[in-house]
């Protein structure tokens, strides 16, 4: 039976989730790829809290070298964060040939180009469905089924940490400072919130999607920003009375004069779907000229949600690597799960 070989660079939340998710799928996964994914190495900078979350400390090493000069390893699996070594890593091993995965919207929102031409020198997959609104498939569905479209609109609300902070200050008539400490002590905020409430993590996503979906390149300086910090309980209940709700939105026009991105507090109606979007989730809207409207709903962050979208990218490289395989559901080399038949 072939074995595909993959090495995880960090064991944080998302990189927990991924280990998790292909063991609980391992039996699953063999059935439908017809070939076992194996994490065969795990990048981390402290070994001794590493084996401490996983009893075993046999995968783990701190020496990246050691991962890329191992032709063994077809995929990388980048989930530390940050722009520097992470984008340092993924060139070496886009360079060795190897296909990559990452949820960084940091590094791609500033220098995705390169490393999709990086990825097209060695012909290797690069993949990256996690760095934007964590569970939910966007940048999938954007490339692929919804490709026959000329799209012209993308927007959404792609922080989960400002909407859950929102949601409380419009339902329980929180103030900002009050909803944030909420946030931080449920966990949704980081220790150093700036990054969600001034809207650079939102406006990070929004470059990216304007990317994908108008086949342009768009970096996180070209992203007009304003964040959450102002708005107060008052406002909300003055959108309240005309019929509105406060949501942090990123959007992102394809026009006649060049495509516009920004993020900022909008008014929306309450009747709008996007207005339905509570707590820490996520939504993406998008209008193409053959689709018309459809929009994308769930969970935008986390340990599972986000590796749900990992994991998915290392199935399409897997289908890509099989030799002689399509990649699409419905060609013989896509092993399918049997038909259970039901009792009447
Ligand atoms: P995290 O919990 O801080 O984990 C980072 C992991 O990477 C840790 O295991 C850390 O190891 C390791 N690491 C960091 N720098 C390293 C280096 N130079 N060499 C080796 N290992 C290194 O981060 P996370 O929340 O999992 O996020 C990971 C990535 O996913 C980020 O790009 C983030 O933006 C993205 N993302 C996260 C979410 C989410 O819900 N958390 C959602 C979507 C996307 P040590 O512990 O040993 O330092
Ligand atoms: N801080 C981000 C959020 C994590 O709140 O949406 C997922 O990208």
């Amino acid at each position: 039976e072939r074995v595909i070989k993959a090495a995880l660079l960090g064991l944080g939340t998302v990189g927990t989730g991924v280990y998790k998710v292909l063991k609980n799928q391992e039996e699953e996964m063999t059935a439908k790829l017809g070939c076992k994914v194996k994490i065969s190495r795990i990048l981390v900078r402290n070994l001794e809290k590493a084996a401490r979350k996983l009893g075993d400390d046999s995968l783990l090493t701190n020496d990246w070298k050691e991962i890329v000069a191992d032709p063994s390893i077809e995929i990388v699996i980048e989930v530390m964060g940050g722009i520097h070594p992470a984008k340092e890593y993924i060139l070496d091993a886009l360079k060795a040939g190897k296909h990559v995965v990452t949820a960084n919207k940091d590094l791609i929102a500033v220098h995705g180009r390169e490393l999709l031409e990086a990825a097209g020198e060695t012909k290797a997959d690069f993949m990256f469905e996690a760095a934007v609104a964590g569970g939910i498939p966007i940048i999938g569905p954007l490339k692929q089924s919804l490709a026959g479209n000329h799209m012209t609109e993308v927007m959404g609300i792609v922080n989960g940490t400002t909407n859950f902070i929102l949601t409380r200050m419009t339902q329980d008539g929180m103030e900002f400072k009050d909803a944030l400490a909420l946030a931080t002590e449920l966990g949704y905020a980081e220790a150093d919130p700036t990054a969600d409430i001034d809207g650079l993590d939102a406006g990070r996503k929004v470059a990216i999607l304007a990317s994908v979906a108008f086949n342009s390149r768009v970096v996180f300086d070209d992203v007009y920003i304003e964040g959450i910090t102002k708005i107060s309980a008052k406002d909300i209940r003055y959108a309240k009375e005309m019929g509105c709700d406060i949501k942090l939105l990123g959007v992102a026009r394809n026009t006649e004069e060049g495509v516009e991105a920004y993020v900022c507090p909008m008014l929306i109606p309450s009747t709008h779907p996007l207005a339905t979007v509570n707590d820490s989730y996520n939504a993406v809207f998008v209008h193409g000229d053959a689709v018309e409207d459809a929009m994308f709903f769930g969970r935008g962050a986390g340990e599972m949600p986000t590796a749900s979208a990992v994991v998915g990218d290392i199935f399409e490289i897997v289908r890509n690597i099989l030799a002689g395989c399509c990649g699409r559901i419905g060609c013989t080399c896509y092993k399918q799960l049997p038909v259970k038949k039901m009792e009447s």
